[in-house]
């Protein structure tokens, strides 16, 4: 590990019990906060951290616990509050002090030799000193810090007024609160920054393979991922997206003065702001803004994040003023763009397919044409509503770009080039795969097969079937479902329980044993609470915690089967979406027979998970981790849901307690590191035991 010099402790050791004062609180709080400050920006900004995960997470919890004795210490920026706040019903406006102007784009290296041509006669100089930086394809953002604190920060909206989303952008690990500095006068009294905020590559697919498994709809590209995660009213939401920020630019500043732009980038980084100084480049002269394009674009296909070009800017911040604007940009920038990585080709058809979710969507089948180095001979059209908009035809010549330059997305027909045989496309009125009715949402941008035997789903949604949250048939995962699906001989969920002992024998990898023990798992999954089941069935938006919203509020299958969207909707948590969902779910046929089916094998299914009425733990979340003592996980689980309360599978600002047993890992961590209230299995008995005799 790096040794580093600094004027304060790295790890100040301190013991909450000892302190007694409120004064020992506040010397102490301040010591473990300007450690963690420290910490975040190694951590963040310079990724070189000098101490380990779990020495952090001893500073944060030690912070937090001291917080809670002397509650009057948290204050805003305290690195325990970088957490999301409360939903707001609007983004409210923000006018930027200096508008946010844009820059000049060209795309040739002429037009770079012109750029250069002319700050070198402006400025009398045979050449001309640049930082070139990569121009980063994500949303500008300002920061202003007011001494020192994070005051504000809104997005560029439309240069002059944009939107306030400081309680979002609190939540980026990477943004600090409060500007780090050795000495407290380092740090100017005001600062407004500007920057870029992105989602990394990585990030994002993660981010859409999950919204994938939750049937929302998916982003495009990483620059509306990050865009949209900004954007949120509710900044627990943004606080889960993985948001990265690159500052670059300084549009207002008291008490300090700044010469170069090189210097600006070291400075932002050494007030704990991330730069990316390295991509960033000093270039002395025209030739080297031209190789670094060049080393840029070879690149950028190994960068985390995506760039959609470079910016040369003029290092000496007085030969700016110099230079000045134009209307609506610098002369003294210039972004210059890579190729766009486009071509034209033919859309030989549209052919729909059917995702595991039951989604149908309808992809271009193109003449193979290479697009920025790859080839390309199908993209998804996303919807009807989508290519209704870009009026694409069967049969037309087509522009392909990669969208966001990764996924490739068909924009359009290129002019006039029709020749009157082209055909338009209507998604079709049946599933492709298994011939149920599909149903389309009014704005054309979803079509659901909504059969949940559909084959196209069968696999997928076996395994959630049989998952621990839902019918918690043990031993049937991933592989088995895999295996009797390909024999055929389950095609639908209630075939799972006809199975026999002689049906396993006959594949793979069974013996007496496991063909009995899968059996016999099968048939204790027969008894469930009416929760598990709902959730099990994969209802489009009715995960875990809505199954058990509609499983009190309905109390029987049957009820909820034949309930209008009006009943639905009078349910306080379930919102159009849901109600929608359900009722197509259920006015399924095949769903219907399939239901009547399941029950007919011998399911019962016991009402609600709760008593109606207030309850004990209503609205608390609880994660268990590590090994409990008392209870197996899932019946402490259960006992948090039977008393109100829920039970979450993995932390987040929004869970109340986390109760850890021995050799709980990471979940544990996190909780600390969010500084939610970690409590043994022996305090959770307790909190039961006192809520149950009606205390609270
Ligand atoms: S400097 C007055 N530097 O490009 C110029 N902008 O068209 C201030 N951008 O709105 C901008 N990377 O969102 C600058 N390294 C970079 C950039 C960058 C991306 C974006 C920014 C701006 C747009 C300009």
């Amino acid at each position: 590990m790096a040794s580093v010099a600094t004027k304060f402790e790295l790890k100040p050791d301190i013991s909450v019990e000892s302190v007694e004062s409120s004064k020992e609180a506040e010397s102490a709080a301040k010591r473990l906060r300007q450690a963690i400050r420290y910490h975040n920006y190694r951590y963040y900004v310079l990724d070189s951290p000098v101490i380990s995960d779990a020495e952090y997470d001893v500073l944060m919890s030690t912070l937090q616990q001291l917080e809670q004795k002397f509650p009057t210490l948290v204050t805003p920026d305290s690195p325990t509050q970088q957490v999301g706040g409360s939903p707001r019903e609007e983004l409210g406006l923000v006018k930027h002090p200096i508008p946010m102007l844009s820059l000049k784009t060209v795309y040739t290296e002429d037009d770079v030799l012109a750029f250069d041509q002319n700050c070198r006669k402006e400025l009398g100089m045979a050449e001309v000193e640049y930082v070139a930086e990569p121009k980063f394809d994500g949303l500008a953002v300002e920061l202003t810090y007011q001494s020192g604190r994070l005051a504000l920060a809104s997005t560029r909206g439309d240069g002059t007024t944009g939107e306030d989303v400081t309680p979002n952008v609190r939540t980026m690990k990477e943004v600090p609160l409060v500007l780090l500095s050795a000495e407290s006068t380092d740090v100017p009294s005001r600062l407004v920054v500007r920057g870029e905020v992105l989602m990394f590559i990585d990030g994002f697919e993660e981010l859409n393979r999950r919204r994938t498994e939750s049937g929302d709809a998916l982003f495009a590209n990483p620059r509306n991922a990050a865009a949209g995660s900004l954007r949120q009213l509710d900044p627990n939401t943004t606080a889960h997206r993985p948001l990265h920020i690159f500052l670059y630019e300084i549009a207002d500043i008291s008490g300090k003065e700044i010469k170069t732009q090189w210097e600006l980038l070291q400075t932002l980084q050494k007030w704990g702001l991330k730069v990316n100084v390295a991509e960033s480049k000093l270039c002395h002269g025209v030739n080297e803004l031209l190789r670094y394009h060049q080393d840029m674009y070879e690149k950028r296909d190994g960068l985390q994040y995506e760039i959609d070009g470079v910016v040369y800017k003029i290092n000496d911040r007085q030969s700016r003023e110099r230079l000045g604007f134009r209307s609506r940009d610098p002369r003294w920038a210039v972004a210059y763009k890579f190729k766009p990585r486009e071509a034209t080709t033919k859309l030989l058809d549209i052919v729909v397919q059917v995702g595991r979710t039951g989604k149908l969507t309808p992809v271009a089948v193109l003449e193979p044409v290479v697009v920025g180095g790859i080839e390309i001979g199908r993209a998804s059209l996303h919807n009807q509503s989508e290519i209704d908009r870009r009026d694409i035809r069967i049969g037309d010549t087509v522009l392909v770009k990669r969208a966001g330059d990764v996924i490739p997305q068909v924009e359009g027909p290129v002019g006039d080039q029709r020749s009157g045989s082209e055909r338009v496309f209507h998604m079709p009125s049946e599933c492709p795969v298994c011939g149920s009715e599909v149903v389309m949402s009014e704005d054309k941008k979803t079509t659901v097969c909504p059969n949940m035997n559909c084959p196209a789903q069968l696999r997928e949604r076996l395994i959630h079937f049989a998952s621990k949250q839902g019918m918690d048939i043990e031993g049937l995962g991933e592989k088995r479902v895999e295996q009797l699906v390909d024999a055929g001989l389950v095609t639908s969920f209630h075939m799972l329980y006809q199975l026999t002992k002689q049906n396993l024998l006959s594949l793979e990898r069974y013996g007496d044993l496991s063909a009995e023990g899968l059996l016999s798992q099968i048939e204790s999954s027969k008894k469930q609470p009416l929760w598990r089941f709902l959730n099990a069935l994969g209802i489009p938006h009715v995960g875990e915690h809505m199954a058990q919203v509609l499983a009190d509020n309905f109390q029987t299958i049957e009820k909820l089967m034949h309930a209008s969207g009006e009943e639905l909707q009078s349910v306080s948590q379930v919102g159009p979406e849901v109600s929608r969902a359900v009722v197509e779910f259920f006015a399924d046929k095949h769903n219907h027979t399939e239901i009547e089916a399941l029950i007919k094998a011998g399911l019962q299914l016991e009402g609600a998970t709760k008593a109606k009425g207030r309850q004990p733990l209503d609205g608390l979340t609880f994660v268990f981790t590590g090994t409990l003592e008392r209870w197996t996980r899932e019946e402490a689980e259960q006992l948090v849901a039977g008393m109100g309360g829920h039970a979450a599978s993995s932390v987040s600002n929004i869970t109340n307690y986390v109760v850890a047993g021995p050799s709980a890992g990471s979940k544990l961590a996190k909780a600390k590191a969010l500084g939610v209230t970690v409590i043994s299995e022996e305090d959770f008995a307790a909190m039961i035991e006192k809520v149950a005799k009606g205390g609270s």
